[in-house]
């Protein structure tokens, strides 16, 4: 099957059953992805489907066929995802770090959807788990980013 991938396509030799998570690590090496509890969860193997957030430790990679999948390896390569990655050094939100990739991809889709998420917006839609606690720097770093784009909204 032909799967597009950060833009690129590939020729792959798996089972349509796969799910998304082990032919990214696995087959394409796009290792970034993580694996947390493989149950749709946690959210460590988020990645963005057609521009839609997919948990890809579930997802069949028989359903994407010409679909484009894009993961944290490529997310600097528009101004949000820059500015998330900024953001996150700034507020130095990892402690280990393995949930880290799957944060900015829930991120970068809820600014997507709204750039000036409330408080409550930004607890009711990032429902990635952290084991080290890391909560209030990931809103802190998702609230810079809304600032910023709000200030630059005032001056347009
Ligand atoms: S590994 Fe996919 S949601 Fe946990
Ligand atoms: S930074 Fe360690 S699990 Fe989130």
């Amino acid at each position: 099957m032909e799967l597009i991938v950060n833009g690129v396509k590939h020729q792959l030799d798996v089972t349509p059953d796969t799910p998304l998570l082990w032919v990214l690590r696995d087959n394409l090496e796009l290792t970034g992805t993580k694996y947390g509890c493989g149950l749709a969860q946690c959210g460590a193997c988020t990645v963005f489907v057609d521009s839609k957030s997919m948990r890809s430790c579930v997802t069949p990679v028989g359903t994407l066929e010409g679909k484009k999948i894009t993961t944290i390896e490529t997310i600097e390569e528009d101004d949000l995802g820059k500015k998330l990655v900024a953001a996150w050094v700034k507020h130095q939100v990892p402690q280990c770090g393995y949930c880290q990739s799957g944060q900015v991809m829930a991120a970068a889709d809820l600014l997507k959807k709204n750039p000036r998420p409330t408080e409550k917006k930004i607890e009711a839609t990032m429902s990635n788990l952290c084991r080290c606690g890391t909560y209030n720097a990931i809103k802190a770093a998702i609230r810079d980013v809304a600032d910023i784009s709000d200030e630059k909204s005032k001056k347009d």
